[in-house]
């Protein structure tokens, strides 16, 4: 399938990013996050309260499954743990092609700075609790992709050209062989 679906750590811009590009490529967006908000009819904090962390990636993984069963093809912004589970890794890259926004811990703390929306970070997290949770999941982040995207940069316009070039190179590489 040809989703095209961003990844990558909490902050890095998967839902801003994810709207503009949906714009560009002229595809509908999808945002797991906030569609597991809805069917649930609660927030991912008060899922994370009330359920615990494991109900909430039962929830995202039927999520990815389900998108399978549509066999839709859109712009799809996971959640920052998405890829931490082998059978969600899978799943994505049955959907199509995965990118990783690349950000600084440094940037993820100036992002999410005062922001008290996620359970598995303090608004007050240190940029050192950061790097650590980053530092944990990196490799993984890094080896589910099929496409790396730095995306410290504030200018958006060059991050979704070079989300767009990068998707276009690699489905002409995918034709070739
Ligand atoms: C999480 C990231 C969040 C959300 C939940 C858990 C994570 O999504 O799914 O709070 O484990 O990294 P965002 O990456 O959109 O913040």
């Amino acid at each position: 399938m040809n989703n095209i679906i961003l990844t990558g750590f909490m902050g890095c811009g998967k839902s801003s990013i994810g709207k503009k590009l949906s714009y560009k490529v002229q595809m509908t967006l999808l945002d797991t996050d906030k569609q597991i908000e809805k069917e649930q009819g609660r927030s991912v904090s008060e899922i994370f309260e009330q359920d615990g962390e494991e109900f909430f990636r039962d929830l995202e993984t039927e999520c990815l499954q389900k998108l399978l069963e549509e066999g839709t093809s859109q712009v799809v912004a996971v959640g920052g743990g998405m890829p931490l589970r082998e059978e969600n890794r899978r799943l994505l890259h049955r959907l199509g092609t995965v990118i990783y926004l690349k950000v600084s811990p440094e940037t993820i703390l100036e992002r999410l700075q005062n922001d008290n929306t996620r359970p598995l970070l303090r608004e007050d997290a240190s940029l050192a609790e950061i790097s650590h949770l980053l530092g944990q999941r990196e490799a993984v982040y890094e080896s589910t992709a099929h496409i790396v995207i730095s995306a410290d940069e504030k200018e958006m316009d060059s991050i979704l050209n070079k989300i767009k070039e990068a998707v276009e190179q690699y489905a002409a590489g995918n034709k070739r062989t």
